[in-house]
């Protein structure tokens, strides 16, 4: 039987990346377009590759022709907060434009089902840190705007046509693939993890703690840590769900736990043995304290089961491919 084709786009980035693979493993036709502005060309494993812009339409739907594509899976973003709120119009024309771009190839060419990179950045602050979809959005920035705009971009061309999609919105994701093939290659990265791992393999003098009079209980920020394969994990179930011919809907993708900077920091240290440079500073601006998702309606609804939560393997996965990975 003619297989019709997946378009990943960003398939050369950390999540997009683990998504792709896990995807061209089930069987599926992945067709990765990414400019390669932050992704690496290998890591795209098993799929397709093409390199070119989501904002290009005339490549796009070229695509959807060619391979046939019912299915898109869009990751393409940039994702660094302060350089949003420095150059917000970057933020606007490639996150908010390509997008609305991509969603007007996939409308022309009657694609079935569309997956969304969103962000728990859209909440701003919740205020006990636990956030629902239901809670009103306000975010802090123009990275969350951005985000927040793409979501609702889908829910009105949903309502407005044969389109069906599920937005994801993702919580602290960390961790790599457990086989070492594939993890997270960001160069500068700010996310916690990552950089702690960096320090722990001599890539950085030291890990800054930002923040050490929170209300929470070690005083410092609490977050939900989800593995990125659990979160590839989350994009199957989604893809699942919209072929069973599941309504358009919105979801929180993280454990329902969080963990505090101290105590990621002892999860690296257990994983390398020894302890790691500190220092302590201020809050870093616009974070919250806490920050934690409901996820009852990704369990129920998409039927996502969370296979590795736990904060020693993603660590562990992390500092594996950290030690891989050139400095
Ligand atoms: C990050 C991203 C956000 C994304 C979210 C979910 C930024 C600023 N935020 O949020 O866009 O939507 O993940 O995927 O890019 N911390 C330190 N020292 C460090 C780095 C971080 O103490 O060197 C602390 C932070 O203050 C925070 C926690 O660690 O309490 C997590 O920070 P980080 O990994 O940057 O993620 P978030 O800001 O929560």
């Amino acid at each position: 039987m003619h297989q019709r084709g997946i378009l990943v786009t960003g398939g050369a980035g950390y999540i997009g990346s683990h998504v792709a693979l896990m995807l061209s493993e089930a069987g599926e036709q992945v067709v990765v377009l990414d400019n390669l502005s932050t992704g690496f060309r290998d890591a795209v494993l098993n799929s397709t590759f093409v390199q070119g812009d989501v904002a290009d339409r005339e490549l796009v739907s070229g695509l959807i022709r060619t391979y046939d594509i019912d299915t898109v899976m869009h990751f393409a973003a940039h994702t660094i907060v302060p350089e949003s709120v420095a150059d917000p119009l970057k933020y606007y024309r490639n996150n908010t434009c390509a997008t609305r771009t991509l969603l007007e190839c996939c409308r022309d060419a009657a694609v079935k089902h569309f997956v969304f990179s969103s962000s728990a950045q859209v909440y701003g602050i919740c205020g006990d840190g636990l956030a629902r979809e239901e809670a009103p959005a306000a975010p802090l920035n123009p990275y969350g705007a951005s985000k927040l705009m793409s979501e609702w971009m889908l829910r009105d061309l949903s309502a407005a046509s044969g389109l069906r999609h599920v937005a994801l919105r993702y919580f602290n994701v960390a961790g790599s693939d457990p086989q070492g093939r594939l993890g997270q290659s960001t160069r500068e990265a700010t996310l916690l993890i990552k950089v702690a791992c960096e320090v722990a393999l001599g890539k950085r003098p030291e890990l800054t703690i930002f923040g050490t009079d929170y209300p929470t209980p070690d005083g410092t920020g609490v977050r939900d840590y989800i593995h990125v394969t659990d979160l590839a994990v989350a994009h199957v179930r989604a893809l699942d769900y919209l072929r069973d011919g599941g309504p358009s809907g919105t979801y929180n993708a993280g454990y329902g736990r969080g963990f505090s900077v101290r105590e990621v920091v002892a999860a690296v240290e257990r994983a390398l043995g020894a302890k790691l440079p500190l220092r302590e500073a201020a809050r870093r601006a616009g974070d919250p304290p806490r920050l934690i998702a409901m996820n009852d309606a990704i369990r129920r609804t998409l039927g996502w089961k969370p296979e590795l939560d736990n904060l020693d393997i993603i660590v562990r996965t992390s500092l594996n491919w950290e030690r891989r990975i050139k400095p």
